[in-house]
């Protein structure tokens, strides 16, 4: 099979890398030229557990920026992303960019996989796109399918090979041929509608923002009252089957924020994803506060560990830690320093970014602002300095606390 992938970003290169190690011919093509010149010196642009030696060993993949190369693939799997705009409306352009741009070049018999979360009514809009903009009858001519990635960052390879597929077809064309393709990832198929493929897609991301609101809001309800978040989540869920509460943590990542776009645009009711949109958006406020209830930050030197928006990645879009710097910055501290090991930018948002021996034993407080497998407790308190004030909403030192002292 020939496969092209339009946009090799964090969704479209493990899928490239992954068929290309299941025997088939890929073409990954992107316009951007850093992520182009990376990928022709076999450097993965970014970490994605099990990539790096794909890559290295991988002989029937390539990377273009040409659209015309996805002329000889048999499927052209689109893996741009999806905006929203800065009001509450989808932003259809860079999927409608991508359509216009394969118009020229697509021949009869290929099938059109959309990958990319597409906000609902998407898919068939595109089909009503390229049916008066070509000559093609969608299920006669090619094929159409949303098929929309589900993995989660650093997961990518395993989760390809683990997780169902949810294929949104409405002829027998598109249905057969979509199928095909997926089938060779030896995972169950979720055969469905367009717009039914693009919910599921949606809500599975909807589920787990509004699962980790519930335990954030529990942590700001425990605080007014003086109890422990964590004691609270263990409580709720030792032995008991149903319901239950995840940890409490910053909540965020481009994902989830136009979700809400993509859900709300066409609906003016009261909203559940609003709710919890407020609930994870004031975790930065709420853990500062809780701090300088205790505390002052006037004057201290403050460490935050983490600028990712999620663990273990190197992902720092649509992250929480500039959010919780900017309010840190209002209490006036003499220094602010950023740690995050898994980044490689010297400066993250203006602030240096070091090693924790280089960063912690000086700083006053310390915020754990992502829970990175390194921020161990054994790492942390190892370095921290005698007396330094620590804030950890994730509970990576296990101390329970969502603010504690190191021991002077
Ligand atoms: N990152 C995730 O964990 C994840 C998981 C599931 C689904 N998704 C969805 O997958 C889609 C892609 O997300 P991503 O995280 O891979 O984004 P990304 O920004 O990492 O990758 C998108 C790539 O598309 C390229 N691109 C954009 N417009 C293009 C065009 N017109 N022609 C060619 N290339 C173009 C960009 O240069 C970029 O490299 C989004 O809809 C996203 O919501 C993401």
């Amino acid at each position: 099979m020939k496969v092209a992938v339009i946009g090799v970003g964090r969704v479209g290169l493990p899928l490239s890398l992954h068929f290309e190690s299941l025997g088939m011919t890929v073409v990954g093509i992107d316009r951007d030229p850093r992520l182009l010149e990376s990928l022709a010196r076999r450097e993965m642009p970014f970490h994605e557990e099990g990539c790096q030696e794909l890559l290295t060993r991988s002989t029937r993949v390539r990377f273009t920026s040409a659209y015309a190369d996805a002329h000889d693939a048999d499927y052209v799997i689109v893996t741009v992303g999806t905006p929203v705009h800065q009001h509450i409306e989808t932003d259809l352009s860079l999927v409608r960019q991508v359509v216009e741009g394969l118009l020229p070049i697509l021949r009869t018999g290929q099938t059109i996989i959309l990958r990319s979360t597409l906000a609902p009514g998407t898919t068939a809009y595109l089909k009503a796109y390229i049916e008066l903009h070509s000559p093609w009858r969608i299920g006669q001519d090619i094929g159409l399918a949303c098929c929309p990635e589900r993995l989660a960052e650093n997961a990518a390879l395993r989760e390809l090979s683990l997780l169902p597929q949810v294929i949104g077809c409405e002829d027998d064309f598109s249905r057969e041929a979509a199928c095909r393709l997926f089938a060779s990832l030896g995972v169950k198929l979720l055969v469905t509608t367009y717009v039914s493929a693009e919910l599921v897609k949606l809500f599975n991301n909807v589920s787990r923002y509004v699962n980790f609101a519930v335990a954030n809001y529990l942590a700001t309800i425990a605080a007014e009252h003086g109890q422990h978040i964590h004691e609270l989540v263990h409580m709720s869920n030792e032995d008991y089957p149903r319901g239950v509460i995840p940890g409490p943590g910053f909540t965020a990542g481009t994902c989830l924020r136009k979700d809400f776009g993509m859900i709300n645009e066409r609906f003016a009711g009261t909203d559940l994803l609003l709710s919890a949109w407020k609930v994870n958006e004031y975790m930065p406020y709420h853990v500062v506060e809780h701090l300088s209830s205790q505390t002052s930050l006037h004057g201290q030197e403050v460490v935050v560990l983490g600028c990712t928006f999620k663990r273990n990645s190197d992902d720092t879009r649509d992250a929480l830690t500039p959010k919780l710097i900017r309010y840190i910055e209002r209490k006036v501290p003499s220094r602010i320093l950023v740690c995050d090991p898994h980044v490689k930018d010297a400066v993250v948002d203006g602030y240096p970014n070091l090693a924790m021996d280089q960063c912690l034993p000086s700083a006053d407080v310390v915020f754990i602002a992502v829970n990175h497998e390194c921020f161990s407790a054994e790492a942390v308190l190892g370095h921290a300095k005698p007396g330094a004030w620590i804030v950890d909403l994730w509970n990576c030192l296990g101390t329970g606390q969502v603010v504690s002292r190191v021991a002077k």
